[in-house]
């Protein structure tokens, strides 16, 4: 039997990069003060009085919510979470991810928003195939989640937009946009996105500093079902080759992506900061919400999409 690193009893999970076994009591104590030591290192919930957390029923993003909860419950006793989740209509999957996120929330008494794409936008993450945008699906779809999410965290009043991107999710774009040398994308990946525009909520990533190894255990422990399959339409996708890539790398060079991470965040950013300015926003023609020009990505997406599908009618 292997013992846990820290008290006696039989060790159940591996901490990888610190080399360390753990049982499951000890390793929910420390995933947790490692989110806590995130949020407060980053200031991420100063003055905040209601949280929306983005949950997509994966593992990253429901172990972000069980762990958000028990932190506001014991700590942030102030703060109000509410979770939100886009139903994309990805069938044989979205219903599953749904499924996931309604008993959880459930199970642990959150009140929680479903957005139906199809319903309420009249269209399903599938439909961007038949459009130019099908070439990059993952991308599109990013536009979509991300206007999304915005918004329902906006119409919901919150002051905060909580994400469960993990160290391996900005590893991967650190990687992809430090080799295209596209720093107005570097300057945004950041643990913290403060907004001072009222229709922008401000973005926080508690995760930032666990891998996506530690929120499958932390689901694992707390007992939250893990999806059984992951998006069918990101199969083959890039970031999944850059992510396979970025683990070999790291089984050669352990600590690399932490490194990788400290680095930006520490060194590269405050640089950035200083020198790559704000885009400045102004506010979309169609829909209201901030925008770099006169239309979003989000509403240029949506007219693609009904001029696609006029063409397709005639
Ligand atoms: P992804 O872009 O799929 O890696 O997701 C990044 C983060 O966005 C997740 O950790 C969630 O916080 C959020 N998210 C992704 N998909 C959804 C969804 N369908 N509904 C709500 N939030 C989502
Ligand atoms: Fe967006 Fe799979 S979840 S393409
Ligand atoms: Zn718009």
């Amino acid at each position: 039997m292997t013992s846990c690193r820290l008290c006696s009893s039989q060790a159940a999970y591996l901490i990888e990069h610190a080399k360390m076994m753990l049982c499951r009591d000890c390793f929910i104590k420390y995933y947790e003060k490692k989110i806590y030591n995130t949020i407060m290192k980053y200031g991420m919930l100063r003055g905040a009085g209601r949280v929306t957390v983005a949950v997509s029923g994966g593992k990253d993003s429901m172990a972000l919510l069980a762990a958000m909860n028990r932190l506001v419950s014991e700590k942030f006793p102030g703060i109000k979470l509410i979770a939100i989740h886009i139903n994309l209509g990805i069938e044989g999957y979205s219903e599953r991810c749904q499924e996931i996120v309604e008993n959880v929330c459930e199970d642990l008494g959150i009140e929680h928003v479903i957005y139906d794409l199809s319903s309420r936008e009249g269209y399903r993450i599938p439909d961007l195939k038949s459009t130019p945008l099908g070439r990059r699906i993952c991308g599109a779809c990013g536009t979509v989640k991300r206007y999304l999410m915005n918004r329902l965290a906006y119409e919901i009043g919150s002051d905060r937009l909580a994400t469960g991107h993990n160290l391996d999710d900005v590893v991967e774009l650190l990687f992809e946009f430090y080799l295209k040398g596209s720093v107005e994308d570097l300057v945004r990946v950041r643990p913290v996105s403060w907004s001072d525009n009222p229709k922008m909520v401000t973005k926080i990533k508690p995760l930032i500093e666990l891998t996506e190894r530690e929120n499958m255990y932390y689901a694992m422990a707390q007992g939250i079902p893990l999806l059984a399959a992951s998006c069918p339409l990101a199969k083959g996708s890039r970031m999944l080759r850059r992510k396979r890539l970025i683990g070999l790398i790291e089984r050669e060079i352990p600590g690399f992506k932490h490194m990788l991470y400290k680095s930006h965040v520490k060194r590269i950013l405050p640089r950035l900061e200083k020198t790559v300015p704000e885009p400045s926003l102004t506010e979309c023609e169609k829909c209201g919400m901030p925008s770099l020009s006169n239309m979003c990505s989000y509403c240029k997406l949506v007219s693609r999409l009904a001029a696609r599908s006029a063409e397709n009618s005639t």
